[in-house]
């Protein structure tokens, strides 16, 4: 039971952050994307993925290892990838879940407060 509850909590965490974050602190389970080149940060924040977010719809093997190794940084990500509907737009492509435009940037790219 005790599991359960701790599940529950986890759940309605994520459920009360709020959609459109444009400065937050990472959800707990979050993976902040490191960018090589430093000003590109500079000059646009870098994407937060809610692994969890993600967890509690899909079985690990939806993600692992087709569309993304195990391991923090190991898979490139880039937007003109996700055009072509690899890594998260197999999925953000409008249909399974929502897809790149002016509106939903914010949704993938916030600053995260130090
Ligand atoms: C919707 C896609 C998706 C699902 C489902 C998913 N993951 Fe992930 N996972 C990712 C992405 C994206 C990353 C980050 C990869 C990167 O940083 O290059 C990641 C990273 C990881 C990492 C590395 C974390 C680190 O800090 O190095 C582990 C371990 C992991 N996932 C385990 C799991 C397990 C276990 C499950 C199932 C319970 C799961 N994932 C489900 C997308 C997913
Ligand atoms: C579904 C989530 C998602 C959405 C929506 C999204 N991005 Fe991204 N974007 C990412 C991820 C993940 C990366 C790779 C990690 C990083 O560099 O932040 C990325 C990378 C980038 C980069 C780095 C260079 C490149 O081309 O890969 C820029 C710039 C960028 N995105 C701009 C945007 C803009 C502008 C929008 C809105 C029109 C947008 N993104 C919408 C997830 C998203
Ligand atoms: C296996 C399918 C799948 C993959 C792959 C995937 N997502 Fe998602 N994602 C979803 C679904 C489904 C939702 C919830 C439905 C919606 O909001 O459209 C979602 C929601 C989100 C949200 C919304 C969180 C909020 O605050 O509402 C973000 C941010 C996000 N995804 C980022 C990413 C990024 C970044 C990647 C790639 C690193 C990625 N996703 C890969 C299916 C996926």
């Amino acid at each position: 039971m005790h599991g359960r509850n701790f599940f529950a909590g986890l759940l309605l965490l994520l459920l009360v952050v709020p959609v459109n974050r444009l400065s937050a602190e990472p959800a707990p389970g979050d993976i902040l994307y490191e960018r090589e080149d430093k000003s590109e940060i500079e000059a646009f924040p870098p994407s937060v993925f809610p692994h969890w977010l993600h967890r509690v719809r899909y079985r690990c093997d939806a993600c692992h290892d087709s569309l993304f190794e195990m391991k923090s940084g190991a898979t490139p990500v880039t937007m003109d990838l996700m055009k072509e509907g690899n890594v998260c737009g197999a999925c953000h492509d409008g249909k399974a879940a929502f897809a790149s435009s002016f509106q939903t940037c914010s949704r993938c790219h916030f600053a995260v407060e130090e």
